[in-house]
């Protein structure tokens, strides 16, 4: 008999990745998605709807009667709780729905596991951001591991934090199998598109093929030499054809820095977890940091361009009214105990992601040209 996982929050990043690992490792994996009025939002895992052990299940984790039904329907023998209003910065402007779902979401799989299915292991998604301000140093390295002490900054990581600690008095009062990884960031080509990463590699994306093209209008009827003259003063000096045809990329801090690993290795990690002989809470994370302006100047250098700043505009906009500022995970524990380490580098994680979106931006073009 194949062993039976929930998985929620199947459509999203984290979700699609780990439905392929179970699945590679033969479990049936149930997949839970909220209710849409419309098809889209399943492209993470169109690929999977017509695997046979694939169960594509409509459940809100917010209804209590639907998650228990779920108990009684599949009887999982895992269930890895990835649902949640995962936005820091939306969690600003809704901190009641973010705390409904992040809070009540993971309490009412609690509840059924406790009720219905006590041997069923439960994964919480809990996240480096709990750790908000806080981080201890060793010589010149700042860094959180899981003994330092959260202080969050949002009412996504104060939502988070509940849900943290829910794990824990359940684990420890009803001797459930029920585990946290506080993962750092991590991304993908399938990230969602208003993070910071996939929001730069997408406009890029774009970019070099609106580039391209006026690359290739300015060479027409031109020698060499007019054309280097022209492409010069056009994009890099002047730069007033990004200004006036194709807007400039948006963005907010660009100090902040961030552990960032690719959420492949990441969902690895939480089979891992819940494959031990007892229920720990795991740091998952890279131990590398680089800032948002890092990121940026990695990502152009794909497209050869060296300078993003005539590119880029600060917009308050997308400041935070909180901010955290350095998050540098320390990961001997699962280094030690799950014999997980991450395999994808963080230039290999730009790399793919640019490129990825370079390819979707040709084939979105190509659709329109198509038209
Ligand atoms: P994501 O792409 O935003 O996916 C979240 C999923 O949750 C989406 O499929 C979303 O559905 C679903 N969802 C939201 N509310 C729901 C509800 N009420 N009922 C059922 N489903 C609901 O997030 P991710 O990056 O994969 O992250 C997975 C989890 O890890 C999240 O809990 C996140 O907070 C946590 N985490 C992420 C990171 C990271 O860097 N990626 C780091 C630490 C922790 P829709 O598509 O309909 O919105
Ligand atoms: N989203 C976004 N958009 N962030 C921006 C922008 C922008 O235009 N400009 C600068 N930033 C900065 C943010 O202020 C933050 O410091 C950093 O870029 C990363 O922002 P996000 O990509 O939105 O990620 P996050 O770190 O806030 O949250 C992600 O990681 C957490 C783990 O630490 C999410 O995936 C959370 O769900 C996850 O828990």
């Amino acid at each position: 008999m194949n062993k039976v996982a929930i998985v929620t929050g199947v459509n999203g990043q984290d979700g699609s990745y780990l439905s392929e690992l179970l699945l590679e490792k033969g479990y049936t994996v149930v997949g839970l998605r909220r209710r849409s009025s419309s098809e889209k939002g399943l492209e993470r895992i169109e690929h999977l709807l017509n695997n046979k052990n694939f169960k594509l299940v409509e459940a809100d984790i917010t209804d209590s009667g639907c998650v228990n039904g779920l108990f009684q329907e599949f009887m999982p023998d895992e269930v890895y709780n990835l649902a949640a209003q995962s936005h820091v910065g939306t969690s600003f402007k809704q901190p009641s729905y973010t705390c409904q779902v992040n809070i009540q979401g993971p309490i009412n799989f609690l509840e059924s596991i406790r009720l219905v299915s006590p041997s069923t292991k439960f994964y919480q998604a809990s996240t480096s951001e709990m750790f908000g301000k806080n981080y201890e140093q060793m010589g010149n390295t700042k860094y959180q591991r899981e003994t330092t002490a959260f202080v969050p900054q949002s009412p996504y990581a104060v939502a988070k934090l509940a849900a943290h600690e829910m794990v824990r008095i359940y684990r420890d009062s009803y001797g459930l199998f029920a585990c946290c990884g506080i993962l750092f960031n991590h991304e993908s080509e399938r990230r969602g598109e208003n993070f910071v990463t996939r929001k730069i590699t997408k406009w890029i994306g774009e970019f070099y093929h609106w580039k391209n093209q006026i690359d290739s209008q300015l060479h027409d009827n031109e020698t060499d030499n007019d054309y280097i003259l022209k492409i010069s003063s056009e994009l890099l000096g002047g730069d007033n054809r990004v200004t006036e045809k194709f807007p400039k990329l948006r963005l907010g801090n660009l100090n902040a820095h961030r552990d960032w690993g690719h959420a492949q290795d990441y969902v690895d990690a939480m089979y891992r977890m819940l494959q031990q002989n007892t229920p720990e809470d795991y740091v998952i994370a890279t131990s590398e940091t680089y800032s948002v302006r890092d990121f940026l100047t990695e990502a152009f250098n794909e497209i050869g361009i060296k300078n993003f700043e005539p590119y880029v505009v600060i917009d308050p906009e997308f400041y935070r009214p909180c901010e955290v500022d350095w998050l540098l995970g320390n990961t001997t524990k699962a280094r030690k105990q799950l014999g997980w380490r991450p395999k994808i580098t963080f230039q290999e994680l730009v790399q793919r992601m640019v490129r990825s979106d370079i390819d979707a931006a040709r084939k979105t073009k190509l659709e329109r040209s198509s038209i």
